[in-house]
């Protein structure tokens, strides 16, 4: 899973980080941005600086509410347009919740490949409803099929991270986005976490897995360079 992840950072897909409240969104997103080249130049939005970057170079921008005048608010959609105009070669939004989403996924649709972001939701199919959802209330009139296209065009994998019942964080799913069929967007799982069972004390007993599926971006890896083993697709019975 962390060669996958490396390769599909490293090549730019653009990934979105979803999971409850706590169940190591943001921490999955900073370990996800050490695969990002030192050479690149990454523009970071946030509401609260939270992610720490190791790159040189980057920049940083941060949200702030209006004042008691009701004046001087600066949103994440703002934000986000200026630092279109900046021309990183990646922008990384801490967490998307509102009408940015729609910036968001303009930015990843109009070459700032290898952009990310975190969404609160709890399954990969959740998400883009979550997705869905965000876009209609920015109050954007566009047809549910217009919607999803714009989604699944700009969106190439989903990494679910959950805060367990023993208080365990796991990623414990990664889906990629394939394209639509028809209205519906297809997604297809490669890696998940499978629960075993329980010990005695509570603590959840698992393990990492692959499904079976091997990556849709298998060709784009090798291209790059990254010539992931095909073994790495294949499940442990
Ligand atoms: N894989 C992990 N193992 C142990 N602790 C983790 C893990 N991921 C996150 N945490 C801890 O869980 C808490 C919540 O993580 P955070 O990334 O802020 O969640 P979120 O962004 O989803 O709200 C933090 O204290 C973080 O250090
Ligand atoms: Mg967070």
């Amino acid at each position: 899973m962390a060669a996958y992840l490396q390769a599909a950072v490293a090549t730019r897909l653009n990934v979105i980080v979803s999971g409850g409240t706590g169940s190591g969104k943001t921490t999955t997103l900073n370990a996800l941005s050490s695969f990002i080249d030192n050479t690149e130049r990454i523009l970071t939005i946030e509401d609260t600086a939270e992610l720490q970057l190791q790159q040189v170079h980057v920049g940083r921008m941060e949200s702030r509410p209006a004042n008691v005048e009701g004046k001087g608010a600066v949103t994440q959609r703002d934000c986000l347009r200026n630092a279109l105009r900046m021309r990183p070669d990646r922008i990384i939004v801490g967490e998307t919740r509102g009408e940015e989403v729609i910036d968001m996924l303009q930015a990843m649709n109009t070459g700032h490949d290898g952009s990310m972001t975190t969404i609160h939701a709890n399954s990969a199919r959740d998400g883009v409803s979550r997705l869905e959802n965000m876009i209609a209330m920015s109050g954007i009139e566009m047809p549910i099929k217009a919607m999803r296209s714009q989604i699944a065009s700009a969106v190439n994998l989903i990494v679910q991270a959950s805060r367990l019942q023993d208080g365990s964080r796991r990623m414990v799913s990664i889906t990629e986005i394939t394209g639509m069929e028809g209205d519906v967007i297809s997604m297809q799982e490669i890696f998940r976490y499978e629960r075993l069972g329980v010990e005695p004390n509570g603590k959840i007993i698992g393990r990492f897995n692959a499904t079976g599926i091997r990556s849709a971006y298998s060709d784009r890896f090798r291209q790059w360079g990254y010539d992931l083993p095909a073994s790495i697709y294949e499940p442990i019975v």
